[in-house]
This record gives C-alpha cells, structure tokens and sequence, in this order.
C-alpha cells in the first residue's frame, strides 16, 4: 500500500478482501476519501479477485447515479464542452464548476489557464474527483469542494465572484437536474457582472411520434385481480427510449421550445409554450423530447435520438397520449409544454 491515506491501516497490507471490507466500512461512516484510497488499493493488491471488485465497487458506486458511466463515455458532449472552455477561457480567470463530477471539465478550465473551483454536492464523487485531480498534477490549480452550489460561501469557498462559470447539470428533460435554481442562485451570488457563462443557452426540442415497438400494456386484470390502480405509481413517461435506439418514428418535424439563457438573472425564459405541429401523417402516441446545448460561436450539443449512433448518453424521453390520434398528412396538432423549474410536462390536443 504506497497511498498515504492507505498506510493508514498498513495492518491490512497484504489481505485485499480486508482492505476492501474496510473501504466499504470507510463508507458508511462516510470517510470517502479513506474509502476511496483502500478500495483503490484493493483492487491494485488483488486485480484479478471479483470478489475485492465486486465489495469495493458496490461500496463506491452506492448513491452515484447510474448515468455517469455512459456520460463520460458520450465524447460528442466532452468535446462539445472542451471546445467551447479552450475558446472563451483565457489564463488567470477564475472558474466556478456546478457538478464538478469526476473533474473533467475543471480540469479542461485548468489546462487552458484558469484557477477553478469545482463544487460538487455528492461526497464520495467529490472525494474521487480530488483524487483524480491529482493525479493529473491539476491539484494547484482546481479546488474541488464537496458542497452543493447554493452552500458555497464568498470569502470561504470563493475568494470573489468568479469569471466564468461551467454547469452541466441537465437532466434528459433540461430541467429536472435543478439547473434552474442552481443557476439563479450562482447569478445572484457567485458571478462577477457580465461573466461567461458555459453553456449560456439551452432548450427542448420535440416532436410528434409513433411508437413502432409495441408498447408496454397498462397493468390491468392480473390472475383475476383488477390491478389497475397500480398504474398512477409508475413513472409518467415509462416508455423513455435511450437516445439513437428506433423504438418510435418522427411523424413531424422537430421543433424548439421553452429556449433558456442562463447569461443574466432569473428567470431565464419561458415556463409555458405552445407549439403546433403540422403531421406527417399515421398514428400519434407520443412526443418524443430532448435537448439542445448551445455554446455560442455555432457550437451546438444535440441528444437528437434520431441520429445515427454513437448515441446520446441523455435518453430522449417519450411522453405517450392517453389515446393515440389518428392523423392525415397536415393535420395539425398542438403541443404545449411547460415546466415548474424542476420537471418538464407536455399536453397533446388536435388542432
Ligand atoms: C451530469 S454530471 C456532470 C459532471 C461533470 N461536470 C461532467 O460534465 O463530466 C452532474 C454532477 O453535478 C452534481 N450536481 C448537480 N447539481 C449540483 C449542485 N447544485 N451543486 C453541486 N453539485 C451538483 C451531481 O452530483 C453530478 O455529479
């Protein structure tokens, strides 16, 4: 065991599966840094064991979403954000990141000369991300503080408002990763007047659609008990497709809404908006949603689950109608869309 924080328990040197049952104790007592360091060790001491593998991560990864793994494997969203920070971070400007994550982006802000900031609300992602900065010899230049932003302190955790400012915390549906009110938060405390903000502007973009896999039946009648109530405890949008796979077909061009832009104060744009759609023609089940980044300069960062892959790591959510309507080609259907600042609603209505 060579880490400092591993010689800690040097007792355990030599004995993988004990290292890793102390990481995962380390956990619970919420010593992440500790529990990230021997868990590391572990697997190091013993890489072929699944079972070190399997007690460590299962330790680690408790409370981590699950999107992580896919995000950071998504590099048309890595290089639309490292393009944008190579392009308006200049040396000596101070970076404030919402969501450092695994440091990524914060270190991208370092590499092109900022000192950084980096808050990130989950503990043990935190304790990792400082890990990973220092390995990447960035530790003198970003600063990951494990605190949500809304908790972040001038004076404590910022010297002064900063310069520029990286936020990648949008859900599939924009909203529902509480970009809204981290944001307002940062506008009104943590940004110096007039500072870049990365990306500066966001909006859904959606259309009518067809679901060509057949959908998953309402519970109804099971072994001749009347289940059907069941359904009001499942998720609003349970047909959600993962970005690029063809569980549906557009029958409408997409179209924009509810456009966001987190350069001033809050609100940043609309909560309602009405669109109307002109059919292509056939049967309408759902909207199928997703978002659009943009970066200023024409760089723009699309989830567009019609492309080819590699797909999007945000899923396209698929928000089904009640009842399918039939349509012709150029009927018109209107969609309105509206959210709360945290979750995203759409209604259906023929024209
Ligand atoms: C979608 S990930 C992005 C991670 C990293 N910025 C990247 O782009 O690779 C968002 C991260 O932000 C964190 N996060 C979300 N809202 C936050 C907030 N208000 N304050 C601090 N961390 C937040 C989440 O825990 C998650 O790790």
């Amino acid at each position: 065991m060579t880490d400092a924080i591993v010689s800690r328990y040097a007792d355990l040197a030599g004995d993988a599966r004990a290292m890793a049952m102390m990481c995962a104790a380390l956990h619970r007592l919420g010593q992440f840094a500790d529990a990230v360091a021997l868990g590391r060790a572990a697997i190091a001491q013993a890489p072929q064991s699944m079972e070190v593998r399997t007690i460590v991560r299962r330790a680690l990864s408790r409370g981590v979403a699950s999107f992580h793994g896919a995000m950071l494997g998504d590099a048309a969203r890595s290089h639309a954000y490292v393009r944008a920070i190579d392009r308006l971070v200049r040396p000596g400007m101070t970076v404030l990141e919402i969501g450092a994550g695994s440091g990524l982006l914060a270190m991208a802000a370092a590499r092109a000369g900022a000192t950084v900031v980096a808050c990130e609300q989950s503990p043990v992602i935190a304790a990792m991300a400082d890990r990973i900065v220092a390995a990447n010899g960035l530790s003198d230049r970003v600063r990951i503080v494990a605190k949500r932003s809304d908790a972040l302190q001038l004076g404590i955790d910022l010297a002064a408002p900063v310069d520029l400012l990286i936020h990648e915390i949008f859900g599939e549906s924009l909203f529902n990763e509480g970009v809204e009110a981290a944001l307002a938060d940062a506008q009104t405390r943590l940004l110096r007047p007039g500072a870049i903000v990365l990306p500066p502007r966001a909006e859904i973009r959606c259309a009518l659609a067809t679901l060509t896999l057949p959908a998953h039946p309402p519970i109804a009648t099971v072994e001749g008990f009347d289940l059907s109530d069941f359904n009001l405890l499942l998720p609003p949008t349970p047909r959600n497709v993962v970005a690029g796979r063809r569980g549906f077909a557009l029958c409408s061009a997409p179209a924009s809404a509810l456009a966001m832009d987190y350069r001033g104060p809050a609100p940043f744009g609309p909560r309602r908006e009405g669109l109307t759609f002109e059919s292509t023609g056939g049967r309408i089940d759902a909207v199928v949603q997703w978002l659009r980044l943009d970066f200023g300069d024409g760089e723009i960062l699309e989830s567009d689950p019609t492309l080819p892959p590699p797909a999007s790591s945000w899923i396209a959510p698929l928000f089904e109608l009640p009842t399918p309507i039939d349509t012709a080609p150029g009927d018109r259907i209107a969609v309105s869309l509206f959210h709360d600042g945290h979750d995203l609603s759409i209604d259906v209505a023929a024209a």
